[in-house]
């Protein structure tokens, strides 16, 4: 039987390269969707990683992604959403676009992942869905726009495992807190930086931050076989800081 095929979106990003590491490890072909950077982290990833650059919020330019997979690979078995923005506001001084656009990417865009890959899985008797949400799901967080996309992720996967376990895909959620990965870095400088990494420490109850390799495990159990009777959950690799009252 061939390899499977993943799509890892956000592929070119510091998580999704740490998933797609992973998979291609455990014998996946994988897609690697990015708006930028696809060719050069396929290049850097090596084995069978395919540069697909799309836009998940572009119907259009999903569906010729999901295409472009298609032609190459055949099949898809396993969607990893983890393309997602957090752009700094408050809800005082929100603008309507920046809103907007943080909606567009975290949640519209694992849906319309979602929508282009059911006629795979209606052709292939079943698939896979992880989302990557994030902890502040829960409460919290430094942007209510990032916070509500997060929350609305845990609305898109129970819909969609009800709509969707009949066709055999299962659909869950990865929940990180708090990494050390170009999403955080460029938006706070070293000494905040430090300063949070320190707060999400000290609310570990394992007194540790979250790496990426540990998020890409958890995803990989869960579009593994292993895994085939857990939908609808919502999994957090957050060192126990999803139990803290509020650590931001
Ligand atoms: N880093 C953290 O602390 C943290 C914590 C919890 C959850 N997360 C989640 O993990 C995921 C990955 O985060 P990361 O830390 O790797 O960030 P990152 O910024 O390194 O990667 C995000 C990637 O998404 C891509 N992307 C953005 N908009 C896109 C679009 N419209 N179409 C296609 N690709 C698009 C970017 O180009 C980038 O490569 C995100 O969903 C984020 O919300 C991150």
């Amino acid at each position: 039987m061939n390899a499977p095929v993943a799509i890892v979106t956000g592929g070119a990003g510091a998580l999704g390269k740490a998933i797609a590491s992973v998979l291609l490890g455990d014998g996946f072909r994988v897609a690697l969707l990015d708006r930028q950077g696809t060719e050069h982290a396929a290049a850097a990833l090596g084995g069978e990683a395919l540069p697909v650059q799309a836009d998940v919020t572009d119907d259009e330019s999903v569906r010729a992604a999901v295409e472009q997979v298609n032609r190459t690979w055949g099949r898809v078995d396993a969607l990893v959403n983890n393309a997602g923005i957090e752009p700094a506001h408050s809800l005082a001084d929100v603008a309507p676009d920046t809103w907007r656009a943080t909606l567009e990417v975290n949640l519209t865009g694992p849906a319309l992942m979602i929508k282009h890959c059911v006629p795979c899985w209606r052709r292939q008797g079943g698939g896979r869905v992880v989302s990557i949400g994030s902890r502040v799901w829960l409460g919290g967080g430094w942007t209510p726009a990032y916070s509500a996309s997060k929350a609305g992720l845990v609305g898109l996967t129970r819909a969609a495992c009800q709509e969707l376990g009949p066709l055999g895909v299962t659909v869950n959620i990865v929940a990180p807190s708090f990494m050390r990965t170009p999403f955080n870095t460029q938006k706070a400088g070293d000494g905040l930086l430090a300063e949070h990494a320190g707060r999400f420490a000290a609310a570990s109850p394992l007194g540790r931050l979250v790496e990426p390799a540990d998020v890409a495990n958890a995803v990989a159990f869960l579009v593994s076989d292993r895994a085939a009777a857990i939908t609808g959950e919502v999994l957090h690799v957050a060192a126990g800081t999803q139990l803290a009252p509020a650590v931001h």
